[in-house]
Formats: structure tokens, C-alpha cells, sequence
């Protein structure tokens, strides 16, 4: 754990520089517009420790499959989200000595993300090897205003000399990934030009053909004047740039402002590419750093005004929850129907930038209550475009008849991942789907979704639960074997109850679907039935079975859900009992004893419990929760987030806000020392869900708001902001009381602390 950077309600601040820390602050200080991000690499050039990383959402690679035992169905690649040309740099060379913060001392390092601006600053002064000092001040954003844009305002000053500096603004698209599996470059050349004033490179993947075009123009300033210079034009393969000869002059400052586009062929035709970049880099240039910052905020000020959350009495649970809805907000923006959340979304490469069951289990709920109803939908949308490939996928794996597998992890559907434990036993994630669509109706009440595209996606996964399940003549019971829980630290394991609750919840859940359809526009459900070449009768008889049927594990004396069949077998220890050393154990344990131990990873019982928690009674919640949080060594970051919520609902205030703790400022303090891969953006989503469902006991019943608050003791109040059905809610806890608020849009009733209130 670190805990190197001040707390600031608003602000994340970096005092002094520890090139031992810049990795980890390369991820924190990452900036994003939902469309491209990149981590908060220096803009000139740096010989020590760094992990450059542009990225661009969407442009991946399917980098080929490295396994040491290749097993029938594994995927042939994993696809990774692009490290991608790079159009931050700003060269700075005086008397043949590069600034470059390795080699120079350097003092008055403070490097400041301001988070409601969404501006990333930094300033320092560096003297040269031969005394020389300068002072430099650096903004960037990338514009959440327009997803193709970013800018860069760079000032230095000459402090104890004057003399010629050369200024090399380039573009680089001869980047490459750590994480290449086989050390392969990704990028193909396709064009490069360097005229007085501009830079344009294009470049295309290999193998999936994205071409992306990035332009850079600049304007130099002194005393507020725009100056020229003279200027060397260089082009070479991936690479382009101007170098400027500039005099500076003792004391005066001199600004560059660097403005980028990024376009890719994603959204413009290739034969366009160059001329539309280069039409966009001239209008942006045009426009202004100050006035496209001014919109940018306005961009974020609008954000802010409908998802902050605020704290009192604690500044570092303040700054740490800002941190989480800001890293939210410019990862996804919901405004394009084929992009969605990577785990690191623009801060790192861990993960591939693919897509997870994180972002059904966990980030929906976040995008359904802060933005408009538009923005969870794509997400909804984005699996429904996927499903000829989640059919595709089960079709490679065995199962027929339009049965949907959904992948673990995915860029356009296609599975790419590669342990066969989670590939094609971690069965529980095609329910995900089902279960956001079930989250997405609750909230905004569009029934119609099932119409429209639902439940086409519900009779394919409940198609695959119907081949996937085997009746048990022994049990009399439908059984499913040979599976991973979302407890990744069991594997092959029989009957995990989550999944064999999960399987059938979703045939109930789609009977409950196809009535709807049925009886709302019985035309459609026509056609759908002929499209899916659907056998109601006889298919729905079978789900009806299996969900009257379904074998659930459990423990009658204790009154436990059993994880699995078996796990009373094993010897029961907590963790608290663990020796300090022998943590976390996935680095300090071989893989067979963490198996064969009661350890888990992640919530797994509760994590139905949580999903469904209307479905249980408190004292069921209460049973299982003290008989595995204790086994629990959380060491997915998607852990705490549930067993605050269930603490809470306990009235365990403590355990809730231990928890919690661990979440919220996870990446903030490096509580997993691994901050340097990217931040951990899906758990984000589970802290927002930890103060509003966990500590403001929020949660929908059919369309209905029903609030149980409670304040942390360390807090003196909270507040948080949820969009609900076209309207504004403003929720603020104190000790002594409670107020909803309705900022905007049309009266409505809420439950509050199990009354009916008017708003
Ligand atoms: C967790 C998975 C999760 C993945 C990506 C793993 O450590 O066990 O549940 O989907 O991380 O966040």
C-alpha cells in the first residue's frame, strides 16, 4: 500500500517526483474521453522507468493464443486493446541536451489531475547537466466534448540562460505492446507527412485492419504573441514530425500548444482518412486550447451535476469516490453501440481492453443510475450484436440448436480467453446477460427491450442451460457439473450453487420474457419464433422442469447455500488465521493447495445473495454471510464491493466500512501493489454501488425507488445523485436525518426507510 498522493476534494496531487512511483502514477493520472485515453506519460522525453500506453477503444489485435498445453476449443487469440500512435510528445533540446526528467534535477514536481475539469497538469523545474534550469507548466485533456480530439498546452521558461532550444513535435505510430505474446509489432505503415506547421501518420493493424490517422498542428506563443520559427520537416516509416528552432530568452516563457485528431476507419472510410484529419486538426487548431477546454468542462460540469457523490468529514473517501465516477465517466460514454468497458479501460493493457461479465454484474448498475437510459442500453445492445457469435462460440464448444455461450471475454464476441478452467468451465457468465437485462427493465421500466432485441438473447443462453444441465437418476435431480463458480480459486467443481441458481433464474426469467412479448405484440413474437425456429411447447415444458428440478447444494443444520457439492469436506479455517506472510495466495501459494483449501477468491454464494437479494430472507443472508465472509481472502478487487452491500443490509457497519476501505481507494494507495498495470475501472463500479446500494440501501422494486440509509460512523454526511426515470435525485445522510431531493423532472413516490414518501 501507497499513500503518496494529498488529499483533495477535487484534485488528485502529486507532490515531488519518485521515478519509483511513475508507473503507478502513469495509471492514475490517466486521461480518457470514452473514444481514446491515454496513461499520464510525460510529454518529453523520458529515459527512465515508463510504461507508454496510448489507446484508442475498439482497435484491437487478436494476438495469437500462447498456452504451454493446447486444448481442443481454446480460442485461437486473445485480443488486445492497442497500445496506439502516440501524439503527446513535445521534444525539448537545448545545446544538444534533451529535458528528460531522468537526467536532470528536478525540483517542484507537482503533478495535478483535476477531476472536475478533467484536466491533467503538471509543473516542475529541471536543470540541465550544465546548470541550465528551466521551468515548465503542461495541461492536456483529451475532449470529452469530441471523442476525436486532444490538446496540449506547454509552457517553458528559461530561468538562468538564453539560448536556441529545438522542439520536436511528432507523432509515433511505431509503438508496440508489453503485453505482445510473441513480441510481434502490431502496426503496419500506411502514410506519413510532415509540412511547416502539421503532422499527419496513418497507420494500420495487422490482421484486423483498423486504420487509425492521427494529425497534430501547434502555435507557438511569447509574451502572449504567436511567434514562428524555423522548422525542419522529418518523415520516416510509423513516424513524423516538425523540429522548431525557437530563441528563448531568459525569463520569458514560451507556450506551445499542440493540438491532435485522431481519426480511425472505424468511423470514417479509409480513402477519407487523411482528408478529414487533416480538415479536423485545422478546425480544432482554430478553435483554441481555452475554448476547447471551455467545452470539455462543460462536458464534465454536466456529468458532475447528475452523478456526484459527495463526503463530509472524510477527504480521502471524498477524493477516492470522485476518483472512481471520474475513471468511470471517461471510460465509457455509451455513445457508440460497439464499444464497452475493459477492465483497465485507457489506463493499461492488463486485461486487453475486452470486454468482461464485469460489466453486466457490476458497472450497469452504475450507468443506469448516473446517465441517460440510452447509455445502459448500448450496453444491453452491444451483447445483443454479439449473439450470432455467442452461438457460434457454443456451436465450437458442442451445443446446437441455437444454444447462446456467452464469452469470458471478448472484443467483437468471439471468446479469447485462454484457461480452460474459465474458457469453458466459468459457465455463470452467460446468465450476465440476462441478469443486466433484468437490472435494465427493473430501472427504467422498457418492457419493450425484451421485444426489441431481449428476448431473442434470453432463448439463446436458456437453450444452452437446457443442453448444459444432466439429469441425475441418482439425485432425481437436474445437475451441472464440472464448472468454476465466479469463486475462480475452485475449479471442475459439481453443482456451484451460483451457477445452478443462476441457470435456472434465467429459464424463469425468460418465460417471464416471452409472455411479455407474446402478449404485448404477438405479430412479432410470431416472426421471432419462425427466426429462432422456437418450439414453445415443448422447449418451455423442458426450462419448467429444469427450474422445478434444479439440485441446489446446501447445508440444512447450518442453514448454507453449500458453494459446491463437497465443500464441507474441506477443512474449515478463516482467514484470519492465515500467517501474514502467506498472503495474497495466488502469489504464495502453488495453485493445487489453494485448491484444495476453503479459501475463496471472490464472493460466490454471496454474490447471488447480492444479485438477488429480494429473493432471501435476512436470516439466510445472515447465515451465509458469516460462514464465508470469514473464508474470504478477497483477492479480486470485485469482492468487497458485495459484501459491503450485504454488511450493510446486516447492519454489520463495521465489516461494511472495512470493506469498503478497500475499495475505494484502491488504485489511489496501491492497496494491491499492481496500480502500475492500470487501475482496476470495474471495481470502480463497485465502490459507487458501495455507497448508494450498500450505505444508501438503494435499490428498485417493480419501478419503484426504496431507500434504507445508513452513514458510516467516520462520515458526517454523504450525498449522491441518481437518474430515475427522466429525473434528477439528490440523496444527502446525515446523523440526524435524511433528504431526498428531487432536483428535477416530475413528482414521484419513493420508499424511504420502509415509508411512502412524495417527492
Ligand atoms: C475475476 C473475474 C473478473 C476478472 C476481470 C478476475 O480476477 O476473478 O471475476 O471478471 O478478474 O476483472
Amino acid at each position: 500500500m501507497k499513500q503518496y498522493l494529498k488529499n483533495h476534494e477535487w484534485q488528485i496531487v502529486e507532490e515531488g517526483f519518485d521515478p519509483h512511483l511513475n508507473r503507478v502514477s502513469e495509471s492514475i493520472f490517466s486521461l480518457g474521453n470514452g473514444q481514446m485515453g491515454q496513461r499520464a506519460n510525460f510529454e518529453e522525453n523520458y529515459s527512465g522507468d515508463t510504461h507508454q500506453g496510448t489507446y484508442i477503444a475498439g482497435v484491437y489485435y487478436p494476438d495469437k493464443t500462447r498456452v504451454g498445453w493446447w486444448k481442443n476449443g481454446y480460442p485461437e487469440y486473445f485480443a488486445k486493446v492497442l497500445n496506439a500512435p502516440s501524439w503527446t510528445s513535445i521534444g525539448i533540446n537545448i545545446e544538444n541536451q534533451e529535458l528528460d526528467l531522468a537526467k536532470c534535477k528536478v525540483e517542484n514536481f507537482r503533478r495535478v489531475l483535476d477531476m472536475r475539469l478533467g484536466l491533467l497538469s503538471r509543473s516542475f523545474t529541471a536543470t540541465f547537466p550544465d546548470g541550465k534550469k528551466v521551468e515548465v507548466n503542461a495541461q492536456r485533456f483529451c475532449s470529452m466534448a469530441d471523442g476525436e480530439v486532444g490538446a496540449i498546452k506547454y509552457s517553458i521558461k528559461p530561468l538562468n540562460f538564453s539560448s536556441t532550444a529545438k522542439i520536436t513535435l511528432g507523432i509515433d505510430a511505431d509503438v508496440v505492446n508489453k503485453d505482445s505474446n510473441y513480441d510481434e509489432k502490431f502496426w503496419d505503415r500506411v502514410y506519413e507527412e510532415s509540412q511547416m506547421g502539421w503532422v499527419i501518420v496513418s497507420a494500420q493493424t495487422k490482421k484486423t485492419f483498423f486504420q487509425v490517422c492521427t494529425g497534430i498542428e501547434y502555435d507557438l506563443e511569447m509574451n502572449g504573441q504567436r511567434i514562428g520559427g524555423k522548422v525542419f520537416t522529418n518523415i520516416r516509416d510509423k513516424y513524423a514530425d516538425n523540429i522548431v528552432e525557437v530563441e528563448l530568452t531568459e525569463g520569458t516563457e514560451l507556450t506551445i500548444y499542440k493540438y491532435a485528431a485522431v481519426l480511425t476507419s472505424e468511423n470514417h472510410d479509409k480513402e477519407e482518412l487523411v482528408k478529414k484529419c487533416h480538415a479536423k486538426i485545422d478546425e480544432t487548431s482554430k478553435i483554441g486550447f481555452q475554448q476547447l477546454l471551455a467545452k470539455h468542462a462543460a462536458v464534465w460540469a454536466h456529468t458532475w451535476s447528475e452523478c456526484d457523490i459527495t463526503i463530509e468529514g472524510d477527504i480521502a473517501a471524498q477524493q477516492g469516490i470522485r476518483f472512481n465516477i471520474f475513471q468511470l465517466m471517461q471510460t465509457y460514454t455509451g455513445k457508440d453501440e460497439r464499444l464497452n468497458i475493459g477492465p483497465k479501460g485507457f489506463t493499461g493493457e492488463k486485461y486487453g481492453g475486452s470486454t468482461y461479465w464485469d460489466t453486466e454484474a457490476y458497472c450497469l448498475p452504475f450507468y443506469l443510475s448516473t446517465s441517460d437510459p440510452s447509455v445502459a442500453r448500448q450496453l444491453l445492445v452491444y451483447r445483443y450484436k454479439h449473439l450470432p457469435k455467442a452461438i457460434e462460440n457454443a456451436k465450437k464448444l458442442g451445443f446446437k440448436d441455437g444454444a447462446a455461450f456467452y464469452p469470458f471475454v471478448t472484443m467483437n464476441g468471439e471468446e479469447c480467453h485462454n484457461e480452460w478452467e474459465i474458457t469453458f468451465e466459468e459457465i455463470h457468465r452467460t446468465s450476465a446477460m440476462a441478469y443486466a437485462m433484468r437490472d435494465y427493465v427493473n430501472y427504467t421500466g422498457d418492457k419493450d427491450y425484451f421485444t426489441e432485441f431481449g428476448l431473442e438473447v434470453l432463448i439463446g443462453i436458456s437453450r444452452f442451460w437446457v443442453q448444459r444441465v444432466n439429469w441425475s437418476a441418482d439425485k432425481n435431480k437436474y445437475v451441472i457439473l464440472g464448472v468454476t463458480g465466479p469463486n475462480e480459486y475452485e475449479n471442475n467443481v459439481n453443482n456451484n450453487w451460483y451457477t445452478n441458481y443462476l441457470a435456472a433464474w434465467t429459464l424463469r426469467f425468460t418465460q417471464e420474457a416471452l409472455e411479455y412479448v407474446k402478449n404485448s405484440d404477438g405479430s412479432k413474437y410470431k416472426s421471432l419464433s419462425g427466426k429462432l425456429n422456437f418450439h414453445e411447447e415443448e422447449e418451455t415444458k423442458k426450462w419448467k422442469d429444469i427450474v422445478d428440478k434444479m439440485y441446489y447444494a446446501e447445508d440444512k443444520t447450518r442453514g448454507i447455500f453449500l458453494q459446491q457439492d463437497g465443500f464441507l469436506d474441506k477443512e474449515l479455517i478463516k482467514v484470519s488465521d492465515l500467517p501474514a506472510e502467506d498472503r495474497p495466495l495466488n502469489q504464495k501459494w502453488s495453485w493445487d493447495r489453494i485448491l484444495r483449501s476453503c479459501f475463496i477468491k471472490q464472493a460466490d454464494v454471496l454474490q447471488c445473495m447480492f444479485l438477488f437479494e429480494d429473493d432471501f430472507t435476512l436470516d439466510q443472508i445472515k447465515r451465509n454471510f458469516d460462514f464465508y465472509e470469514p473464508m474470504t481472502v478477497h483477492e479480486s478487487s470485485l469482492s468487497p464491493c458485495v459484501h459491503v452491500i450485504l454488511a450493510s443490509k446486516l447492519g454489520y457497519k463495521e465489516k461494511a466500512y472495512e470493506m469498503y476501505l478497500r475499495t475505494s481507494r484502491l488504485d489511489l494507495d496501491d492497496y494491491n501493489n499492481d496500480t502500475e498495470d492500470g487501475c482496476h475501472i470495474t471495481s470502480m463500479a463497485g465502490t459507487w454501488m458501495s455507497v448508494v446500494k450498500g450505505f444508501g440501501g438503494m435499490n428498485v422494486r417493480e419501478g419503484k425507488l426504496f431507500f434504507t440509509p445508513y452513514i458510516p460512523e467516520q462520515w458526517k454526511s454523504y450525498s449522491f445523485r441518481i437518474e430515475f426515470n427522466g429525473r434528477v435525485l439528490k440523496v444527502k445522510v446525515a446523523k440526524e436525518k435524511t433528504e431526498v431531493i428531487l432536483e428535477s423532472g416530475e413528482p414521484l413516490e419513493i420508499m424511504l426507510n420502509g415509508k411512502g414518501v412524495k417527492l
